[in-house]
């Protein structure tokens, strides 16, 4: 027999008021989750500088390059560096060498490696190694 004289009337069940306090737990959590990735995906110039040691024996430490063979990486554009790791790890910007040191970069490696180059300062054209010879 229901508590309630109507029937059609009587919608709260003990089974759904469960699982409305569920969902009050579960919805929170849930809208958590939801948003991490979108904070993870935020380039992290810090990050970028504690993984760039892989980088430095071509392109220096700071980004100037160790023999000028090498780019500089130093106040590049942001985008354009993120656009050439992503482009050498899928292989369509052909380089053996920075395929084999993109393949294992994630996504926002890349883009803590590009955070990380964009924000140093270039090299200054009048102090640079590969002055041009007249
Ligand atoms: C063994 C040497 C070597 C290492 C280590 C290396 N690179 Fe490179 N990198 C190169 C060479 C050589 C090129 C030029 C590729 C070409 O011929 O297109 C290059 C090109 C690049 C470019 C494109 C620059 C431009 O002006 O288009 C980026 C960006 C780059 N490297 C980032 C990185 C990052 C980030 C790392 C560390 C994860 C790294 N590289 C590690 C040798 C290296």
């Amino acid at each position: 027999m229901s508590d309630h004289p109507d029937p059609r009337i009587a919608t709260t069940s003990p089974a759904s008021a469960g699982r409305n306090a569920l969902a009050a737990k579960v919805l929170p959590l849930a809208f958590i989750v939801a948003c991490m990735p979108v904070h993870a995906s935020v380039p992290s110039i810090s990050t970028g500088k504690a993984i760039s040691g892989m980088c430095a024996a071509c392109h220096g430490s700071d980004g100037r390059a160790v023999v000028t063979r090498y780019p500089n990486l130093a106040g590049q554009n942001y985008q354009y560096l993120l656009h050439q790791l992503e482009a050498f790890k899928a292989g369509k910007r052909k380089s053996p060498i920075m395929h084999s040191n993109t393949l294992d970069l994630s996504r926002q490696k890349m883009k803590d490696l590009a955070a990380y180059f964009a924000n140093l300062g270039p090299r200054s054209c009048t102090t640079g190694k590969d002055k041009p010879r007249g």
